[in-house]
């Protein structure tokens, strides 16, 4: 694959072609993923629950992130990597500003970290000393206790709204991505026209310009029940990297999500 840049991002998005985003957390999976087309390798921090065995992403570490994006990047075939930036490593702007430098060191080509309108000045600090952000709204797991729960966001009109003008907002401060994780179709369908810049979806619907997974998820290994937004697509696949081809082409074609992966 030719190497993914931001641009190649946005002409996805002005062709009104979609692209998709999968997590991996070592070389090997690196190489299986960027091998089977997808344009952006995500090394979340679900690694705490994926790798870890944590219940929840809040324990990983800074050292972890470091440790998992250049064991990716070793592996990589051309894709973008996104690093997350763990639980409370970019609560002040020069907090945020270290930290996204370790992981650009690592192998990063753009960072993720979660929150709204309040991460405006971080975003617009790095996008001036030329790091790239996406930013994760909606259900932003790191913030769980706070949001009682792993719940759909944005359900009434007064918080849609609000994830609308923060979008707007995180736009105009540099932002490069969005990503939305569990808000109603409708609404990520708005965000997704509301701002130039390509906007992830999971659990979001269909009208996204991007679908991420988890990789453990769609493979069918993560144990217990899985959220309603995954599917499992190794059931018609012979082997990993068909599975991962299978979910490049269902992207691409507008097939998954279906409506029974989102929330109305
Ligand atoms: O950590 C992660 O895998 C994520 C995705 C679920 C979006 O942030
Ligand atoms: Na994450």
């Amino acid at each position: 694959m030719n190497k993914v840049t931001l641009h190649t991002l946005s002409t996805f998005k002005q062709a009104g072609e979609k692209f998709t985003v999968l997590t991996a957390y070592d070389a090997c999976f690196a190489h299986v993923v960027s091998e089977a087309g997808v344009e952006v390798i995500l090394v979340g921090d679900s690694l705490g629950m994926v790798l870890q065995g944590q219940d929840s992403t809040l324990p990983v570490t800074m050292d972890d992130m470091i440790y998992h994006t250049a064991s990716v990047a070793k592996g990589n075939q051309g894709a973008m990597i996104m690093a997350d930036m763990p639980f409370m490593s970019y609560a002040t702007p020069e907090q945020t500003m270290k930290n996204a430098a370790l992981l650009m060191q690592a192998g990063a080509h753009i960072i993720k970290i979660e929150g709204d309108a309040w991460l405006s000045e971080s975003v617009s600090l790095l996008s001036e000393r030329g790091i790239p952000t996406c930013v994760h709204m909606g259900l932003t797991p790191q913030a769980v206790n706070k949001l009682g729960g792993y719940k759909v966001q944005g359900r009434d009109r007064g918080s849609a709204k609000q994830m609308i003008e923060d979008a707007v907002r995180l736009e105009e401060a540099g932002a490069s991505i969005l990503l939305l994780e569990c808000v109603p179709s409708l609404l990520a369908e708005e965000v997704t026209q509301a701002v130039d810049i390509p906007v992830i979806g999971i659990g979001a619907g269909v009208s996204t310009d991007a679908q991420v997974l988890v990789l453990h998820d769609m493979l069918g290994i993560t144990p217990g029940r899985s959220p309603k937004f995954v599917k499992n697509f190794m059931e018609d696949a012979a082997d990993i990297p068909s599975a991962i081809q299978n979910y490049v082409a269902a992207v691409k074609q507008g097939s998954f999500p279906g409506p029974e992966h989102s929330f109305e």
